[in-house]
C-alpha cells in the first residue's frame, strides 16, 4: 500500500468516524473467540495413566485446592518433556461406539469464565505480553462504551472440540451453542430487549454460523442484530493439511512439530479445518512423489499420512457439515487481511510425511487462503435476503488482525455504524 492509500484510507475511516458516532445506546456485543484463543483448565483424576516419569511428577504448581490448573496456556508446554505430556492430556479421542469425541482417560476439563471477556483476553494472565489475545480489541471496545458484564460479552468454550453434521452428536459442541443461545437472550433481555452483535474470530466464525442456522428465522431475527466476522475460514486452510501431515509448530522455535502432531491431529475442530472439496476443488494441494492430494482426496490423505482414525468421522460427521454454507439471513460482516503468504500447496519429499514440504504460497491472510476468507462472498453474492459486506484489510495476518491499529478501527468503525443504524458500503471493499 502506498502512503498516499494509506492516508487516504485513514481519511475515509475518520469521515465514517464521524459519520458513525454511536449514542450512549449500545446493542449488547458477545465475543466468541478462534481455536486457542481462550484459557481451559484441567484436573487429573485416578485413572490419569501418565506416559513417563516426567508426566508423572509435573503437578502443575498453581493447582487449586479442588485440583484444576491451566491446561492452555501454561509455557511449560515449550519445554520438550513437558510438551508430551501437556499432549496426553489435551488429546481427544474419537470412540465409535458413541460415534463422539471425548477427553483422554482421568482428565477433567472445564472452560473458566464464561460470560465475561476474562478468560479471552491474555492465555496466561501472569504472562501477558507474550499471550495476548484479545486484550487490544477489549480496551477498544472500552473506549466507545462497551462495559464488560453489561453490554459486553465474552463466549469461551472448547476449542478442540467440534460440531457434527445433522444426526450425529456432538456433546461438548452442543452443550456450547446451547449455553451461547441462553448468553445471547440474557444479554439481549438484560439490555431492554435490543438484539444482540455477535463479534467471533476465526473457527468462532464457524460455531456462530452454524448457531444461527440452527436456531428458527424468527428468533434470529429477534435476537441478532449482526454479525460480524473476522478472519473466519469458511472452507478451511491448506495449512492444516500441513498440520496433519508434520505437525505445526505454531511459530515457537522450540516446540518440534512432530511432538505435538498427535495432538492436534486428534482435535475435532481440527478436522473440521480441512480443506473443503466444494471450495478448493481439485486443485492439487499436496504432492508427494507417488501421489497428488485434492480437497477430495482427504480421506485417502488422512490414510496415508498413518491417521486411520480420522477417516471414519471426517467422512460422516465433518464432510457433511461443510458441504452447505447456508445464508442465515441476519446481516454478516466479514473483516479480513488479505495479501499476507499462504500456504497453498505441499510438496513431499522421499523422506515422508515426518519432514517438513516445501511450500508453494498464496493469498490469504497467513494462514487462511483467499478463497476460503471469501467462500460466503462467492456463496451469497446473489441471495437477496443475505446482506454481506466484505472488508480487506491489506497486510493484515490471521492474529494480527485483533491488535493492528488500522483493523482496530474499522471494527470499531463497523460497530458506530451498526449500533447508529447506519449502513455503510453493502459488498466489498478494501481499507
Ligand atoms: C512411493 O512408491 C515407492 C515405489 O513404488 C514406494 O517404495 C514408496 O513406499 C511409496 N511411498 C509412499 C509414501 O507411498
Ligand atoms: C428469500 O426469502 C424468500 C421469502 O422467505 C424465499 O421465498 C426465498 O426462497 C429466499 N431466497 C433465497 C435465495 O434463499
Amino acid at each position: 500500500m502506498t502512503g498516499v492509500g494509506i492516508k487516504m484510507a485513514m481519511a475515509s475511516i475518520a469521515m465514517m468516524w464521524y459519520t458513525c458516532q454511536a449514542d450512549s445506546n449500545l446493542h449488547p456485543l458477545i465475543l466468541v473467540p478462534g481455536s486457542g484463543g481462550n484459557q481451559l483448565e484441567a484436573r487429573l483424576t485416578r485413572d490419569y495413566k501418565p506416559s513417563s516419569f516426567f508426566c508423572n511428577r509435573w503437578n502443575p504448581i498453581s493447582k487449586d485446592k479442588n485440583g484444576w490448573f491451566r491446561l492452555w496456556f501454561d509455557p511449560s508446554v515449550l519445554l520438550a518433556p513437558f510438551t508430551k505430556c501437556f499432549c496426553e492430556r489435551m488429546m481427544l479421542y474419537y470412540d465409535p461406539d458413541l460415534d463422539d469425541y471425548r477427553n483422554a482417560p482421568g482428565v477433567e476439563t472445564r472452560v473458566p469464565h464464561f460470560g465475561g471477556t476474562q478468560a479471552l483476553l491474555y492465555l496466561d494472565p501472569h504472562l501477558k505480553h507474550i499471550t495476548a489475545y484479545m486484550s487490544s480489541l477489549v480496551e477498544s471496545l472500552g473506549e466507545i462504551g462497551y462495559v464488560d458484564g453489561k453490554t459486553l460479552f465474552g463466549a469461551p468454550y472448547d476449542f478442540r472440540y467440534g460440531l457434527a453434521a445433522a444426526g450425529h452428536p456432538s456433546q461438548v459442541g452442543s452443550k456450547f451453542l446451547q449455553d451461547l443461545k441462553s448468553l445471547i437472550e440474557e444479554a439481549s433481555t438484560s439490555n431492554g430487549d435490543k438484539p444482540v452483535i455477535l463479534l467471533s474470530h476465526s473457527l468462532g466464525g464457524l460455531f456462530v454460523l452454524q448457531l444461527l442456522n440452527r436456531n428458527s428465522l424468527p428468533w434470529r431475527q429477534k435476537y441478532i442484530k449482526h454479525f460480524i466476522a473476522l478472519s473466519a475460514p469458511w472452507g478451511g486452510t491448506v495449512q492444516e493439511m500441513l498440520t496433519f501431515a508434520s505437525g505445526n509448530s505454531l511459530g515457537v522455535p522450540l516446540v518440534d512439530p512432530l511432538l505435538v502432531r498427535a495432538e492436534q491431529r486428534s482435535s475435532d475442530s481440527n478436522l473440521w479445518l480441512m480443506p473443503s472439496p466444494k471450495l478448493f476443488g481439485h486443485k492439487p494441494l499436496t504432492v508427494t512423489p507417488n501421489v497428488t492430494y485434492s480437497a477430495y482426496d482427504i480421506p485417502q490423505f488422512l490414510e496415508d499420512i498413518g491417521f486411520h482414525e480420522g477417516v471414519q468421522p471426517y467422512k460422516s460427521r465433518i464432510l457433511p457439515l461443510m458441504e452447505h454454507l447456508l445464508a442465515p439471513e441476519v446481516p454478516i460482516t466479514c473483516i479480513i487481511g488479505s495479501g499476507v503468504t499462504t500456504p497453498e500447496s505441499l510438496f513431499y519429499g522421499e523422506c515422508g510425511f515426518d519432514k517438513q514440504p516445501e511450500i508453494v504460497y498464496g493469498d490469504g491472510d497467513g494462514t487462511v487462503n483467499m478463497v476460503s476468507l471469501l467462500a460466503v462472498e462467492s456463496e451469497w453474492g446473489e441471495n437477496r435476503n443475505q446482506t454481506l459486506t466484505v472488508i480487506r484489510i491489506p497486510g493484515v495476518s490471521h492474529t494480527s488482525i485483533l491488535e493492528d491499529d488500522t483493523a482496530l478501527r474499522e471494527i470499531v468503525g463497523e460497530l458506530q455504524c451498526i449500533n447508529s443504524d447506519i449502513m455503510r458500503t453493502v459488498g466489498s471493499r478494501t481499507s
